[in-house]
């Protein structure tokens, strides 16, 4: 395509992929198929009626305030709540702690702003949120990864990567996207031992944390880092930025997301948020503190975790069913995906061909790697939380035939179940 636009644009859009991904998961959105791919939240859950009565409330008693430009740092009351009910997990926060963003994915960029100098190399899990790949290769990032297994990142291999100098470490402890994995309290231990030995700081993202559907809640690392290193109380000496959102609990269409850090953090964090939006909608940070406060936030989890619960058991049952067993996946406690692993010599670019003339569909798992290797093409992504449980089990069902259809193709003989 010939226009000027093109060669116009910075150098640092340049790293920017054009984004296969996209093109891929328009398909997705063709009537008839069955879309394990986003990371949806249910529609059905959406507290739609509080939402309604919250921005009543709100217009009511405090319109013009809501309606009016409002401080970068985030509504007060909602900070404070944050930090109150972060408390619970052990993360001793105060409101000059709490930034409240755009979404995560605007917390990402502004990591990546604050810390990221052209070539610097960021520590990854292989594979990880591919929105903060998208976030962060647009400062100039370069990547070093870590593998996980079933325990989340493995630790025994991050002394090595850890040598190589990055700037920082981006993990995701629980319920990892895509892995679904959950790092176990030994490894968290181990991984800011480590993280201290060499003096890198760590972003510990967690959307999924309170969406637990089994097992015993582990401690953030920011509480691990505190405890293991015997910082004091607050933020002070703390190593480890804390993000999480309102996306995945209340609803996404809200971008209502916050960080966690020392309070000089938060301070530069401040400026560069005001050169990209000034602060986050006034209006949604009030109707989320109302409808958030007096335990409704709480209350409304339970239900989610128990929705999602009978989704992800729908899918593991399903998969059990229906699936080869040369096909393997993980078993997530929480959160809302499943990573489903191929046998070897199998693609998941021609699976979700195949799967697409299903009329099903799910994410590439090679787009979460920042390598190209035939070990990325053998995963693919499933969410569970969006489809209710018989659809899910249609779906599996449809993505199934495309499996052993792909078996085939690669002379490998599917198991007959
Ligand atoms: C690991 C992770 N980080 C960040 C985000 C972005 O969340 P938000 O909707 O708050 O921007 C997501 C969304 O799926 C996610 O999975």
């Amino acid at each position: 395509m010939s226009t000027p636009w093109l060669h116009r644009f910075a150098q640092r859009t340049q790293a920017v992929k054009s984004s296969a991904i996209r093109e891929l998961l328009k398909l997705t959105q063709n009537p008839g198929v069955i879309s394990f791919a986003g990371g949806l939240p249910a529609p059905e859950v959406f507290p739609t009626q509080r939402f309604q009565e919250a921005c009543q409330k709100v217009l009511a008693e405090k319109g013009p305030e809501a309606l009016q430009y409002s401080a970068t740092e985030g509504y007060l009351p909602l900070r404070e709540m944050i930090a109150a009910n972060t408390a619970r997990y052990g993360i001793m926060a105060k409101p000059e702690n709490v930034l409240i963003t755009s979404g995560s994915q605007q917390a990402l960029d502004l990591i990546g702003k604050l810390l990221i100098n052209r070539g610097d190399r960021i520590l990854v899990e292989a594979p990880t949120y591919l929105g903060a790949l998208q976030a962060f290769t647009v400062y100039g990032a370069d990547y070093v990864s870590v593998p996980i297994d079933h325990d989340g990142l493995r630790t025994g291999q991050l002394e090595d990567a850890l040598r190589s100098g990055p700037k920082f470490m981006y993990v995701l402890p629980n319920f990892q996207n895509p892995g679904g994995v959950t790092l176990s309290e030994g490894r968290r231990h181990e991984l800011l031992l480590l993280a201290d030995k060499y003096g890198i700081p760590v972003i510990e993202d967690d959307p999924y944390g309170q969406l637990r559907y089994e097992g015993e809640h582990l401690p953030p690392l920011v509480v691990v880092d505190r405890e293991n290193l015997r910082r004091d109380n607050g933020y002070t000496l703390g190593n480890v930025i804390y993000l999480s959102t309102f996306s995945k609990t209340l609803a996404p269409g809200l971008r209502l997301a916050w960080i966690l850090a020392p309070a000089e953090v938060i301070a530069k964090l401040v400026q560069l948020k005001q050169g990209a939006d000034l602060h986050t909608a006034t209006f949604n940070q009030m109707v989320a503190y109302e409808v958030a406060r007096d335990g409704y936030l709480d209350e409304h989890v339970k239900l989610i975790r128990k929705v999602y619960c009978e989704r992800r058991d729908a899918m593991l049952q399903a998969l059990e069913q229906f699936f080869p067993t040369e096909v393997t996946w993980t078993r997530p406690q929480g959160g809302l995906f499943l990573w489903v692993t191929l046998p070897v010599g199998m693609d998941c670019h021609e699976l979700f061909q195949a799967a697409i003339a299903e009329n099903v569909a799910f994410v590439p798992g090679d787009c979460f790697y920042v390598t190209d290797d035939a070990e990325a093409r053998r995963h693919l992504r499933l969410n569970f939380s969006y489809s209710r449980p018989e659809v899910i089990r249609e779906g599996v069902r449809r993505l199934s035939i495309a499996v052993r259809h792909q078996m085939q193709e690669h002379q490998l003989v599917p198991t007959a179940v």
